[in-house]
């Protein structure tokens, strides 16, 4: 759906009035997409968050990434567009019972990836995103790490970096978790010239079918940088948008399992209006979570993205 022109001129004011930045991430719908100063990964829109001056952010992403922006940024203003837009995944982390865990596997360093919740991210170590996971795994010195909340992205870094040995937690993401196997196999077969390329929330099995592999930048950057003309894309389908007004001449394809983040897609463009004027609803992280949540952010940020 194409933005009204007043929608857009409304955002512009008000977004100028309020000193307000609008980040995106690739899962929102194409008019999220039109209107945002940043649209991108997970790591990039943290990063974003971190270097922006201005004064107000608004997140069109998911509650775990609009707290990331409040962790990196406590002087700024962050809004989730839409306050119902959760992650399942970093649901599958409880404090409670990551703290048992840790008193289980007394000394073993533990590594979150940045789908879950603040207080996680206080209790962990440091953080990752699919965008730097292998580079951060090798970077600590312990040998054992406990990795959480996702299952399939702790087996994919385990295979990277054998020398570890990760210990798992049993989370997943039920977009890219659900994928199936035959459904793959028989659109390869449909497309025997395209490259496969999938997110590592996707399960080994499915990984295992894949080319190339990477967080949702990396993915795009790939078919940007690939002699290929067709991709069958496995990850949510948020990503097709950018990729078609980048590569109009080339081909991308999707199972037809329903790759949708239905968090992701909560984002409208009435919400952003809404936020920009009424400033909320405001995502704050109490400082006695933000300071030890943001030593593992910091950590994670000093190591380079592996894509
Ligand atoms: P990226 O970090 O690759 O953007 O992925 C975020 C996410 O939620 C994937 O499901
Ligand atoms: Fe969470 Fe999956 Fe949605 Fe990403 S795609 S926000 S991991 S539910």
């Amino acid at each position: 759906m194409s933005v009204a022109p007043e929608d857009r001129e409304i955002i512009a004011r008000l977004a100028k009035e309020r000193d307000a930045v609008i980040l995106a991430h690739y899962y929102c719908l194409p008019e999220i997409h039109d209107v945002a100063d940043f649209v991108g990964d997970s790591l990039g829109l943290s990063q974003e968050a971190a270097r922006s001056s201005a004064k107000v952010i608004v997140f069109c992403g998911v509650h775990f990434m609009a707290e990331t922006a409040s962790i990196l940024c406590p002087e700024k203003t962050v809004l989730l567009a839409n306050a119902d837009a959760g992650c399942p995944m970093a649901d599958m982390v409880a404090p409670e019972d990551l703290e048992k865990r840790k008193a289980e596997s007394p000394g073993v360093p533990v590594l979150t990836y940045v789908n879950s919740s603040a207080k996680v991210k206080a209790l962990s170590d440091i953080c990752c995103t699919s965008a730097n996971v292998t580079a951060v795994l090798r970077s600590l010195p312990s040998q054992k790490v406990l990795m959480t909340p996702d299952r399939n992205l702790a087996l994919y870094a385990q295979s990277l970096v054998p020398e570890k040995e990760v210990l798992l937690w049993p989370g997943f993401c039920p977009t890219h978790h659900r994928l199936n196997l035959l459904e793959i196999q028989e659109l390869k077969r449909s497309h025997p010239l395209a490259e496969v390329i999938a997110h590592p929330e996707c399960q080994p099995k499915i990984l295992n079918e894949a080319h190339f592999i990477g967080s949702t930048s990396g993915l795009i950057k790939r078919c940007a940088q690939s002699d290929k003309d067709e991709f069958i894309i496995l990850t949510e389908s948020g990503v097709i948008y950018p990729l078609s007004k980048a590569h109009p001449d080339k081909k991308f394809y999707q199972p037809k399992t329903a790759m949708i983040c239905p968090n992701m897609k909560k984002n409208r463009v009435s919400d952003i209006i809404l936020a920009l004027k009424n400033l909320e609803p405001v995502i704050k992280v109490p400082e006695e979570i933000r300071l030890p949540a943001l030593r593992a952010v910091e950590r994670m940020l000093a190591i380079p993205r592996d894509q």
